[in-house]
């Protein structure tokens, strides 16, 4: 396949592009070059904010694309509207922030009701409104056109920095604020696993909106956790926590404690989505081991702090805070 990234050299984007080198396929990116394209990779460079960002496509044709835009929609009209009649297929990764808060309840599939959005938007737009604009820019390349509404997205390259602070907080060892009940489901996708699914996709020439995460309880906060602790050399000692003793003290759930939301509407919204669409078409999920201890291992060959996006704020909780909770509890 031929395939071109808008993106490519971040986090869900490079893992599409491994996964893609992997398969043999011929990739191509298309980015600002602040950090160099992987081996065997043609880096096409522009500032997709600008009036001339999309000029290197020029005369390109492509058996797909890949877009993993998060910002202003009108980029990817841009793009999506540039490429029509020139790429086979094209993919947005979305997200399943697009559903309106009111459809937070049952499990939610791809027909729940979404945020209202406009293609054409700027900068003002949420970051739901920016991905359900996305989506419908995406709509104008008038091709085959896949969303992939991924969830909470972790793995190595995790530029977010939530499953990286759990694991540099378990390494750092002691007692450890752990959010309960340890039985939590959770619902996230790795990285690489939502790039075989994309990529699988567009061989198929699949068309529409899927949710893109595991199983609802894939995963356990308990298990995540516990393996977090076991592959950070097992010096964390693990507090569970009731989560009325943590909102108590102040502790934001999901930024101060990344991943875990306290049972009710807002983990229902994100940890609780319909899959059935993409595990019919063959979703497939590597085990929550193998994402945590993969993650570690890049960890450990950084130099120095994981990278941060600069469009997301920190996430983690302070000592401090952390303290003040243990002794309470
Ligand atoms: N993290 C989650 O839990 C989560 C959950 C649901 C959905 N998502 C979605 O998943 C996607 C994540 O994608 P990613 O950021 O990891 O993708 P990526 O493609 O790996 O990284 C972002 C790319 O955009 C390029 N870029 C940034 N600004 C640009 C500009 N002005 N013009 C051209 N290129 C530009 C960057 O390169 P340069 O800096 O060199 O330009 C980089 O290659 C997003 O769409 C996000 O909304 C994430």
């Amino acid at each position: 396949m031929r395939l071109l990234v808008l993106g490519g050299t971040g986090f869900v984007g490079r893992a599409v592009v491994d996964e893609a080198r992997a398969r043999g396929d011929e990739v191509t990116v298309l980015n600002r070059g602040h950090r160099p394209p992987l081996a065997g990779v043609a880096a096409l460079v522009g500032d997709r904010t600008t009036g001339s960002g999309l000029a290197a496509l020029a005369g390109g044709t492509w058996d797909a694309v890949v877009d993993t835009w998060s910002g202003a929609p009108r980029a990817v009209r841009d793009a999506a509207s540039a490429l029509a009649g020139r790429a086979g297929h094209y993919t947005y990764v979305s997200s399943r922030s697009v559903y309106a808060d009111g459809a937070a309840g049952a499990p939610l599939t791809e027909d729940a009701p979404v945020v209202d959005a406009s293609p054409d938007g700027g900068d003002e737009a949420d970051y739901a409104a920016a991905k359900r604009g996305g989506e419908l820019a995406a709509l104008r390349f008038g091709g085959d056109v896949l969303l992939a509404r991924a969830g909470l997205i972790l793995g190595p390259y995790e530029d977010v920095g939530r499953l990286p602070w759990w694991l540099r907080r378990l390494a750092r060892g002691g007692p450890t604020l752990a959010p309960g009940p340890r039985d939590l489901p959770l619902q996230y996708i790795d990285a690489r696993d939502l790039a075989v699914f994309v990529l699988d996709a567009a061989a198929d020439g699949r068309t529409g909106a899927y949710n893109v995460v595991s199983p609802p309880g894939h995963t356990t906060m308990g298990e995540l956790l516990d393996i977090a602790a076991a592959v950070t050399g097992g010096r964390a000692e693990l507090r569970w926590t009731d989560p009325d003793a943590i909102l108590a003290a102040g502790v934001q759930p999901w930024t101060d404690l990344p991943i875990w939301l306290p049972p009710g509407p807002d983990h229902d919204f994100m940890h609780n989505g319909d899959v059935g669409k993409a595990v019919g078409a063959g979703l497939r999920l590597r085990p929550v081991g193998d994402t945590v201890a993969d993650t570690w291992s890049w960890l450990q060959t950084l130099p120095g702090t994981p990278p941060q996006r600069a469009d997301r704020p920190p996430v983690g909780l302070s000592p401090d805070l952390e303290a003040k909770v243990l002794a309470a509890a």
